[in-house]
């Protein structure tokens, strides 16, 4: 798709990769960016910022665990700009821990990294798919390909965020609907312990480091990403990320790779599954020796 002139909503816009995600859509020629994050004064700061540089933009508040806030925010950019082209489902948590989760996390990780993709798709299919045009653009992570050491809930969710993606798809793409999945691993954002200013930084400046000794929230997962196989092959920047989202929706791409080595992986994955897991337990065995236990 031509970003040139598009409309495009951002979940989880107000930080990280959402906000490189807007920068580089407003760079791009987008007709207006809708910012849209829990954080509704990061939201509107990235918003005021994309206007400072001469872009239409709105920021709005909205929780993405709430059906209602996704469609006001729908409705809102409808009713500034006209019609919704590209919607980026982006928002997402990560979650430490295995089957012992409460429920009540898997509850919230449900519905912030999965239910909110529907709602999303809910909201906007109808009006994309009468003018027989639109793009849905749904933030995954290699992990929903893979897995994740240390996070079930995030292996999980993530892997039905790309079920739901290939779903929609294979069911609307005959009708004019483009879906994009976005699968990276190691991005330095909050998420992986990065400061909030961090994608102002260099990539070489000592930021892959950075990741591996990063603060840790407690969880001792930004640990789990040193040491794994996301940490091994590199985090990368926000920006970098955004740019392989602009290049895959030039190219109508389903899958966005950041870190192409993932293909490989998920090749292997599905090729000899046994050795890949027996893989697996090494780099889960790596990590929990690190962590002294
Ligand atoms: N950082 C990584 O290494 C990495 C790797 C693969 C995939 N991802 C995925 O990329 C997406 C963005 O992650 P990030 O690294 O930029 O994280 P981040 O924490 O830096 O940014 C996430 C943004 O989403 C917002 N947000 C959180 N909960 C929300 C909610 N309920 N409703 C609306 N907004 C909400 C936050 O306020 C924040 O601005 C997530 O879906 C994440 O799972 C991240």
């Amino acid at each position: 798709m031509d970003i040139n002139g598009r409309i495009v909503v951002i979940t989880g816009g107000g930080g990280g990769i959402g906000r490189a995600m807007a920068a580089a859509f407003a760079a791009a020629g987008a007709g207006a960016v809708v910012v849209a994050d829990i954080d509704g004064d990061a939201a509107e700061r990235v918003a005021a910022g994309l206007r400072a540089n001469g872009h239409e933009a709105l920021g709005l508040r909205c929780d993405v665990a709430h059906e209602a806030d996704t469609i006001a925010v729908v409705d809102a950019a409808v009713a500034a700009y006209g019609q919704i082209d590209i919607f980026c489902a982006n928002a997402g948590i990560v979650v430490a821990g295995g089957v012992e989760v409460l429920d009540a996390e898997w509850e919230r990780i449900w519905d912030i990294n999965v239910r909110s993709h529907v709602h999303a798709a809910r909201a906007v299919l109808p009006a994309m798919l009468e003018r027989g045009e639109g793009y849905l653009i749904n933030t995954a992570s290699a992990a929903g390909l893979l897995t994740q050491i240390g996070s079930a809930p995030y292996a999980v969710t993530k892997h039905a965020a790309v079920a739901l993606a290939e779903w929609l798809s294979i069911t609307h793409g005959d009708a004019g609907i483009r879906v994009s999945c976005l699968c990276p691993q190691g991005v330095w954002t909050a998420m992986t312990g990065a400061p909030d200013d961090a994608d102002d930084a260099g990539a070489e400046d000592g930021v892959a480091e950075g990741a591996t000794t990063g603060g840790d929230s407690g969880d001792g997962l930004q640990r789990d990403f040193a040491v794994s196989t996301a940490g091994r092959d590199g985090m990368l920047m926000p920006a970098e990320v955004a740019a392989a989202v602009i290049e895959a929706v030039a190219d109508e791409r389903f899958l966005i790779l950041p870190h192409p080595i993932v293909a490989e992986y998920e090749v292997r994955r599905a090729s000899e599954r046994d050795g890949w897991l027996r893989r697996m337990r090494r780099v889960h065995a790596m990590i929990r020796a690190s962590a002294g236990g």
